[in-house]
């Protein structure tokens, strides 16, 4: 298929046409909107301060975090089934929470407040809804996902935990999952990287995607990431992989 038609181009998110996004969800469950986050602010973040971050510190267990450790910077690995979460859903990944608390840790929070924006927009709430307090006991899971080289995956499937809260929460917008691309496939790993269903194909859609593409799901797109680079080792303590920014809404839960 011709995936020109998957990529929004835009300058500015005060342009975005929300009708246009939601026409290509309609039809392909999937988008990308291009020309919100500058390419090289996100490679110098990366080689500079959260590789720095990554080789000097320690990865906390899968499961056992409290609430509260995950609403300040909080690293760690995320491995297995994840049957912890209601659903089977295998992955091998590193996850570093990075609050919104303008400290600025990693140098991407111009990449989460955007992220979230672009969230917001699409949802017909307020572009900066709970991206910097909580609202509607919502608050914006700022995270990075570094699927490593050596393996790192992520099994493919729909989000279903958060649509299905939002919708006990009464929220009054609709569920879509945006998330930036921050690494670059054929320059920070090789093979693998980001897929969905489109058209009933699976689809490496990393292969025409770029650093600083914003990739949109819904509650209906068929996504997960493909094993990276298994021809190479894993490093813990390396940064080496697909790396992808998210800014979920979450529940603000007050059992920490
Ligand atoms: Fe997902």
């Amino acid at each position: 298929m011709n995936f020109d038609k998957l990529i929004y181009e835009l300058n500015d998110i005060d342009e975005i046409l929300i009708d246009e996004i939601k026409n290509r969800l309609h039809d392909y469950n999937f988008c990308i909107i291009r020309g919100l986050l500058d390419p090289k602010l996100i490679k110098i973040a990366i080689d500079s301060k959260l590789s720095d971050y990554v080789k000097n510190n320690t990865d906390s267990s899968t499961t056992g975090e409290n609430p509260s450790e995950i609403r300040n910077i909080f690293m760690k690995m995320s491995i297995g089934n994840a049957r912890h979460g209601g659903v089977i859903r295998p992955r091998f990944k590193r996850v570093i929470y990075n609050p919104m608390n303008r400290t600025n840790t990693f140098g991407l929070d111009f990449v989460f407040e955007r992220l979230a924006q672009v969230r917001n927009v699409l949802s017909n709430k307020d572009k900066n809804f709970a991206i910097y307090k909580i609202e509607e006991g919502l608050w914006t899971a700022a995270r990075i996902h570094q699927f490593p080289v050596g393996g790192g995956f992520m099994t493919l499937h729909k989000d279903t935990v958060l649509p299905n809260i939002l919708k006990d929460k009464k929220f009054s917008g609709s569920f879509f999952q945006p998330l930036a691309l921050l690494t670059q496939k054929f320059e920070d790993f090789e093979k693998g990287g980001g897929i969905a269903l489109i058209n009933k194909d699976i689809v490496e859609y990393e292969n025409f995607a770029t650093r600083g593409d914003i990739v949109i799901y819904d509650s209906n797109s068929i996504h997960g990431v493909q094993d990276i680079d298994t021809h190479l080792k894993f490093e813990q303590r390396s940064i080496k992989g697909r790396i992808s920014g998210l800014a979920t809404l979450y529940e603000m839960r007050n059992d920490s």
